[in-house]
């Protein structure tokens, strides 16, 4: 049993409560490879952001428990050795499924769980996520759980329909859970294929989904002034990192993310963290068939995933200061 602290990592409350107040999202990118670590590790630094690494049960399964534990651990040194001297860094589970799992994360110093009840019914959701806050909160650990379906796939959990969260049910569940940050569903969902292009208009030979459910969120924020939101599935699946790939011989077709407008506007909400996952994939996919392209003699996996280390950072970089706006916001800068 190892609590977090120990390995110099964070919970999110404070830096959610000030992300809140400040008008920003803190970015929460998904990890599974040491590259995509150093890469977000290296981003965080060099922006002075705050950064929240996160974990699925199918990357906890790929990676290794222990290696991600000492991973994060080794994303903690591994930002002072970069010169940052206070990192705000959290190891966050995403999409728990049970109990037992978040249970497992937080004795092997996780600092954050989800607890992903959302597709239970509502008392069920309810009661497996106070289930998992009573444990979490006993080492300080923090909570987010999730009101309102996205489409999708959510690890081993899909949903071909996505279901609005609920403003009426959100003060209800805040209180009888004891979150400490809400997942809500507004029209996102999981993966590179968000909408068809039949859901899309054509403007300036740009397929534009429909926007976010604005309204519903401000709801949510009227019923919960202050309360930290979480938008899941928000990549916005950047055309020339797809176009990269079907030139080098990929196959993705009608890939159509969050534009990024929509998700700057929801960072100057109550919206706090911002999940993504498949632009870092994309973009670590495109530089690799890219330089395995242009070099065909190569062989040495350095060769190809320092150049996708390097787009990722890029990726990471951009997000952080032109789209969430978490740049220069530690509670530490020095
Ligand atoms: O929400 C899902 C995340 O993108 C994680 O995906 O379960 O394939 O690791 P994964
Ligand atoms: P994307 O598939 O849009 O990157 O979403 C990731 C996510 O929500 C992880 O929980
Ligand atoms: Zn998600």
């Amino acid at each position: 049993m190892v609590n977090y602290k120990d390995l110099g990592l964070v919970n999110t409350r404070e830096m959610f409560k000030r992300a809140v107040a400040g008008g920003y999202a803190i970015p929460a990118f998904n990890f599974n490879t040491m590259e995509q670590m150093q890469a977000i590790v290296m981003a965080a630094v060099e922006t002075k952001s705050p950064v929240i690494m996160q974990v699925s049960k199918g990357a906890r399964n790929y990676a290794n428990a222990s290696i991600l534990r000492y991973m994060a651990e080794g994303a903690v040194a591994y930002a002072k050795e970069l010169g940052c001297a206070h990192p705000e860094i959290v190891l966050h589970l995403d999409h728990g499924d049970s109990f037992e799992l978040c249970k497992d994360c937080i004795d092997m110093g996780f600092s954050s769980v989800m607890i992903d009840g959302s597709h239970l019914p509502y008392e069920e959701n309810i009661a497996l996520a106070k289930q998992v806050v009573d444990y979490a909160h006993q080492f300080d650990v923090t909570v987010e759980a999730e009101l309102g379906v996205l489409a999708g796939v959510e690890d081993e959990v899909s949903a071909a329909e996505s279901h609005y969260t609920k403003p009426e049910e959100v003060i209800d569940f805040s209180t009888r859970t004891g979150c400490d940050s809400l997942a809500i569903s507004i029209g996102t969902s999981h993966g590179a294929h968000k909408f068809t292009p039949e859901q899309c208009t054509l403007v300036n030979g740009v397929l534009v989904p429909p926007p976010l459910a604005f309204d519903i969120l401000h709801e949510i924020e009227k019923k919960l002034p202050g309360f930290p939101i979480v938008l899941h599935g928000s990549s916005s699946v950047p055309m020339d990192e797809v176009e990269t790939i079907n030139k080098y011989g990929g196959h993705l077709e009608a890939a159509i993310g969050i534009p990024e407008e929509q998700l700057r506007e929801a960072s100057k909400s109550a919206v706090c963290k911002i999940n993504i996952d498949s632009d870092s994939r994309l973009a670590m996919t495109a530089a690799v068939r890219k330089h395995l392209a242009e070099h065909p003699g190569d062989f040495d996996p350095r060769q190809y995933l320092k150049p996708a280390r390097e787009n990722m950072k890029k990726m990471y970089i951009h997000k952080i200061v032109n789209v969430l706006g978490s740049d220069n916001k530690l509670a530490n800068c020095d």
